[in-house]
Parts: C-alpha cells; structure tokens; sequence
C-alpha cells in the first residue's frame, strides 16, 4: 500500500515537472537599437525600428526551452536570395556581428530547439515582426525617441503596445544607464505555430527590469 503510494507519487511529480519543462510557446524578441547600442558602446549598426532578436521557444513560465536536438543549419541555402532574404536583412540584422552570423546564432541556440525546421522558422519570425510597428505603436500613445528626460510610465509602453498585439503579452526589458532604463527589448508572447501573438502567462512578467519608469531613448549622435 505505501509503495503503492510512493510509486503513485513519484509518477505524478514526474508527469507535473516534466510538463512544466515542456515547450509551450514563443516569445518574438525585439531590440530597440538606440537602447542596446547604448550599452555595446562599440561599432553598433543603429536602426530607427525595432530589429528581430530572435524568436525563442519556451516553457509555459517563459523559461527557455531547451532540446537535446541542437544543430547548426546552412542559413544561406536555407533562405535562398529572395524576399525573404531581403527582409531578413531589413527586419533581423546583425547590430554587433553580421546578419548571416546572428541568424545562424539564433537557429542553433533557439530555432533548433523549436518544432520548427529552418524555413518556417524563419519565415514565420519575420511574418510576425511585420504585424508589429512598436515605434509607431508607441508615437500613438506618445512616445517619442529622446536623448534624455521625458520618461513614461511602463504602463504607458505596454497599452501602446498591447493594443497593436490584440493582447496581455508586452514583457519590457531595460538598460540602466546614467539617463535612466532605457528600453532595450521588447518581447511578445507567440502561440506555439508561431503564427499568433497570444497573452503571456502571469509568470512570464516577472523578467521585466525595468523600473516604473522607462525611457525611450536616442543615441546622442543623431
Ligand atoms: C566597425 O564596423 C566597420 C564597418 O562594418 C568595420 O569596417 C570595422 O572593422 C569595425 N570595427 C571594429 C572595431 O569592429
Ligand atoms: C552554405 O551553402 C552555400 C551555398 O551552397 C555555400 O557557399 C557556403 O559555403 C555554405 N556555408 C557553410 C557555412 O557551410
Ligand atoms: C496583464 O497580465 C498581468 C499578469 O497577469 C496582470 O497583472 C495585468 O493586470 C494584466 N494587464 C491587463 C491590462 O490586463
């Protein structure tokens, strides 16, 4: 009898922790170049719009997933020289390294991780990132891009952005300069086909860094 039980509760711990460390869903993760390059303080390649990170799988607390089946992939033959190499090169470039070299780094550390294989995965991260105009998103409630001062409230950035999305899914991330938090990353919740933006888990909020106050920041030199 109390074997059985143990048994019976070892089996139910095992099926709860494996779950949990299942993947469930994507976060799409942008830079917002003026906040990262603040940071690299070295040859960043500025943008004036949000560039892909990547589009990273994870568990249902918005923990990496992480496979066994890692590997790294051809990107070139992969995404050929067509349009989707052209908005790879528009809406994923390398800021720090070369295009070629992020999107490879990115399929081998999070796509190969996914259910995805290469093309969709590409393909599907840069469908995503053309539904989502944040600079735009957050001129509507705003927000400018400043060198400093004119900070806004967290809340103001993620209904800028919750109301392009459709839903509760904005985890915002920050640099803390000597101006303040600048807004770095912006990273939405994704459904697992990575075809839908979807509400992130109350959990997933907790990887916010950003104090109460955030600001939208501009590199000096522009
Ligand atoms: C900075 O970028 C330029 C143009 O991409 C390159 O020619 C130069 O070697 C880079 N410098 C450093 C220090 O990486
Ligand atoms: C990827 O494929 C292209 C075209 O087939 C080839 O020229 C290139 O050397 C390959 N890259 C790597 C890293 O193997
Ligand atoms: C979004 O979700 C978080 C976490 O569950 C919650 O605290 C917050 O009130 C929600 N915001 C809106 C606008 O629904």
């Amino acid at each position: 009898m109390e074997i059985k039980l143990l048994f019976l509760s070892t089996l139910v711990l095992l099926v709860c922790c494996i779950a949990r460390n299942n993947f469930d869903h994507f976060l799409l993760v942008q830079t917002w170049p003026h906040g990262y390059c603040e940071r690299i303080q070295r040859n960043c390649s500025i943008r004036n719009y949000f560039v892909i990170h990547g589009l990273w799988p994870v568990t249902a607390k918005g923990k990496a997933f992480l496979s066994r089946k890692r590997k790294r992939v051809n990107v070139s033959d992969t995404i050929g020289r067509g349009n989707l190499f052209k908005d790879m090169r528009y809406y994923w470039p390398g800021l720090t390294k070369t295009d070629l070299n992020l999107w490879e780094d990115q399929w081998f550390a999070h796509g190969s991780d996914s259910p995805l294989v290469p093309l969709d995965y590409f393909q599907r991260t840069i469908q995503l990132r053309k539904l989502v105009d944040l600079v735009k998103a957050l001129r509507d409630v705003g927000i400018v891009p400043r060198y400093k001062g004119f900070t806004h409230h967290k809340s103001t950035y993620r209904q800028g952005i919750m109301k392009i999305t459709g839903h509760n899914n904005t985890i915002l991330k920050c640099y803390s300069s000597k101006r303040g938090h600048l807004l770095s990353e912006v990273m939405l919740c994704v459904d697992a086909d990575a075809r839908n933006f979807i509400d992130c888990n109350p959990e997933e909020f907790q990887q916010q860094n950003c104090g109460p106050d955030i600001l939208f920041s501009k590199v000096k030199t522009m």
